[in-house]
């Protein structure tokens, strides 16, 4: 067997997981303990400088494993906002970044929200879908001090897959090291690095307003794509809605948990699968969105295997072509972007391949467990 051989399946083995049924688990970020080097983060090496927050590089601790998460009661703060939002966005420029998802704030800390400051925060978030606030402090702030502004929206998840800052299991990293070679060595074996999905729907009660921010990122790429999933539905006709109506899917986490060992990395729980409404209806906005994506979701319940996959095939295509209802995220020093993951899908893009680092981290808050309200036709 030729090198090259090699190389390719061992790529091919530990870089993807691909799996049978309509959805395609991809993981091309979160690279493992395997692929880390410390030593070359925390000094610099080949005129790549030193990580800007050692304080938030990834460790694994495989000593510790992980109970399943236990129900909670889940209250949404979006439901006691004012929706003139006085309280979050005074003095604020505020900006839409397309006609149909996503916006960009300027002029206001996020840090220094109060309990009404938030509650609004969490329904601009919800109608927005994704908000890009420009400027914040929040990397700069001790991590303890991070995680309770993010406590406010829901418990904290802990991830079960990924790498943590010492003695904060409840941020989840995502952490390309300087000098990793996961971007080249993916597209050795894949035409793309699109991955839609929201994050973890395999839980009983999946996350709702998700907090991602900035440590480091490359001067250019690494952006992120965002999907409003609530227009994904709105835009299907009203007897492909009302057949949608009642469907339920069952979510894994079982192709995350192979594809984390297959890469050196650890498991903290047992994976996990639940069965969710395909469409979902937001407890603070009422409306509805879909609420499938092809890293988690497996199969529709009560379907025969060939039907789920014909059905789940169009939604996940409905929601990759969607460009009109997608927007493209910049990132930059300073920035925290907050989405509903109820009500958004989002893909990470793979499109640097000079070894720039590329460090940011997750408050991701769990949410009330999804429900479906009666159909109701529009007129
Ligand atoms: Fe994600």
């Amino acid at each position: 067997m030729s090198s090259s051989t090699t190389t390719t399946s061992q790529v091919q083995t530990q870089k993807s997981v691909t799996v049978t049924g309509a959805g395609d688990y991809k993981d091309i970020f979160n690279a493992g303990p395997t692929s880390y080097n410390k030593n070359k983060e925390l000094e610099g090496s080949g005129g790549i400088a030193p990580a800007k927050y050692p304080n938030y590089l990834p460790t694994w601790n495989f000593d510790t494993k992980y109970p399943p998460l236990e129900p909670f009661e889940h209250y949404d703060h979006g439901k006691d906002a004012d929706p003139a939002f006085p309280n979050l966005l005074k003095g604020a420029e505020v900006a839409d970044l397309t006609a149909n998802i996503g916006a960009e704030v300027k002029g206001i800390q996020l840090s220094k929200l109060d309990s009404k400051g938030r509650d609004e925060l969490a329904l601009f978030v919800a109608q927005k879908k994704v908000v890009a606030f420009r400027d914040q402090d929040f990397a700069d702030l001790p991590i303890s001090e991070a995680l309770e502004f993010g406590s406010y929206f829901g418990r904290h998840h802990v991830h079960p897959t990924s790498g943590a800052p010492e003695g904060h299991p409840e941020v989840h990293l995502v952490h390309r090291g300087a000098h990793d070679t996961t971007s080249k060595d993916f597209f050795e074996t894949r035409t793309n690095s699109v991955q839609w999905h929201s994050d973890v729907t395999y839980e009983q009660q999946p996350p709702g307003t998700t907090i991602l921010y900035v440590l480091e990122v490359p001067d250019a790429g690494g952006d992120t794509l965002f999907c409003n999933q609530a227009v994904a539905y709105s835009r299907l006709s009203p007897e492909f809605q009302k057949r949608l109506h009642g469907l339920t899917c069952l979510h894994s986490a079982v192709q995350q948990a192979e594809s984390s060992k297959a890469r050196g990395g650890l498991v903290r729980r047992d994976p996990v699968s639940n069965i969710h409404p395909l469409v979902r209806t937001h407890p603070a906005t009422g409306e509805k969105a879909l609420y499938v994506n092809p890293q988690f979701t497996r199969r529709i319940i009560g379907y025969k295997q060939e039907e789920s996959e014909y059905l789940l095939k169009f939604l996940f295509d409905h929601i990759a072509k969607g460009q009109d209802f997608q927007v493209r995220v910049k990132w930059a020093p300073g920035t925290v972007v907050v989405w509903d993951n109820r009500v958004t899908a989002h893909s990470a893009l793979l499109d640097w391949e000079d070894g720039a680092r590329r460090h940011l981290a997750r408050i991701t808050p769990q949410a009330e467990r999804p429900f479906e309200t009666p159909f109701v036709e529009k007129k």
